[in-house]
């Protein structure tokens, strides 16, 4: 009798934000970036997709994905290369046990929700790439490690890599022209300082005007401050990055998450036609922590925008007064914005 099974499976993954960004890809097939790029996985109690990945005969016939209840175009190159790999990696475990259900072959209906707003500069192609291959891995009861599964969701999208592990993470760029060797690695895990906390500041729930994907590329096609935000700003903020998380200096690692933050606006700003992401709402959030630090005497808190409005803003547990109350004490006069403090999400507890 032909097999009519549901076969499914479901995972969470957490958002990361960049504190140095990746901004621009060397080959957009392979989707290989410029530069290494490092990130802190934020818990995925507070920010989360949450994804199911299911096949049957009696689906499809194409493969269908539904993100918060809208159906989405799956046949983009993207996420067609993040199907075919883990389908070939199936293929592979079949032919090896005559044993095991012919999954490969059927089509794919996923289901995916994110619990914080899509495209709005949250990193939401990040948790939902992870949370996307990680669901069909689980599904395909793949044997495949976190670094494998960081190279097939960098394909779906680059900043995914990096939400496959906990803690502080880099995404090394890698040399080899198969794209092999770009994966994340953790250079941290999160309970090596278990202080770090993480101010959210949702200004603005709505989609960004121009996609990181396209915005990257019209960066590398025009931008003459990018090239050398590659070759010489980029390796040189990648490694005070790690030294500063190694010894939890948390001056350093504010100092080079706001510098770093700036240089990737200015190039957004040095792009032509330019890409504006900050709005005045995000310059006050700023200020707010240009006073804070001003007025500790050091830095004690430190901002950083992706690619959108929104503030994320980096301390540590014993500032949260400070910072979070500052915070909130300069935005609370202006309307429409929404602050959540969170932590760093440890990798073990990731797919628990
Ligand atoms: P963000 O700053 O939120 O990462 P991007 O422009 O990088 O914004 O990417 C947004 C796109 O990522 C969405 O339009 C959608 O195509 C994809 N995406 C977001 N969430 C998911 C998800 N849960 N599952 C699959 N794809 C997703
Ligand atoms: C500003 O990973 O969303 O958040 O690979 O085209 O999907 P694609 O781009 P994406 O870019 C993220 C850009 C960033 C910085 C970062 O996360 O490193
Ligand atoms: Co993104």
């Amino acid at each position: 009798m032909a097999d009519t099974k549901v076969y499914q499976a479901s995972t969470t993954a957490p958002v990361n934000i960049a504190v140095v960004k990746y901004w621009g890809k060397r080959d957009p097939k392979l989707n290989l970036p410029t530069n290494s790029s490092l990130s802190v996985t934020l818990s995925q109690s507070d920010l989360r997709t949450h994804t199911t990945a299911a096949c049957s005969s009696t689906f499809g016939p194409e493969d269908t994905l539904l993100l918060n209840s809208s159906p989405q175009d799956v046949s983009g190159a993207r996420t067609q290369a993040c199907f075919r790999e883990l389908r070939t990696l199936r293929s592979a475990l079949e032919a090896s046990n005559a044993s095991l259900p012919k999954l490969a072959s059927l089509p794919l209906r996923i289901v995916s929700e994110n619990n914080f707003p899509t495209a709005a500069g949250l990193a939401s192609s990040a948790a939902g790439f992870a949370a996307l291959v990680r669901a069909i891995a689980n599904l395909y009861e793949l044997p495949s490690s976190p670094t494998e599964l960081s190279r097939i969701a960098r394909q779906g999208s680059g900043s995914a890599c990096r939400s496959l592990f906990g803690g502080y993470v880099a995404w090394e760029m890698g040399a080899n022209e198969d794209g092999s060797d770009s994966v994340a690695v953790e250079v941290a895990p999160a309970s090596h300082w278990p202080t770090m906390r993480a101010l959210i500041l949702v200004v603005s729930a709505e989609k960004k005007g121009v996609s990181s994907t396209s915005g990257m590329q019209i960066t590398v096609a025009t931008s003459e401050l990018s090239k050398h935000r590659f070759a010489v700003v980029v390796p040189k903020h990648m490694e005070a990055m790690k030294k500063a998380i190694q010894e939890k200096d948390f001056e350093t690692f504010g100092k080079v998450t706001m510098v770093e933050s700036n240089s990737f606006h200015a190039t957004c700003l040095d792009t032509f036609p330019p890409i504006f992401y900050m709005n005045d709402v995000s310059k006050a959030a700023i200020r707010a922590v240009e006073d804070i630090n001003t007025r500790a005497g050091k830095i004690i808190a430190a901002y950083t925008f992706d690619a959108g409005p929104n503030a994320v803003i980096y301390y540590e547990e014993e500032n949260t007064d400070a910072v979070a109350g500052a915070v909130k004490g300069v935005l609370g006069e202006l309307d429409g914005w929404e602050g959540k403090e969170v932590k760093v999400q440890d990798t073990k507890a990731i797919d628990a």
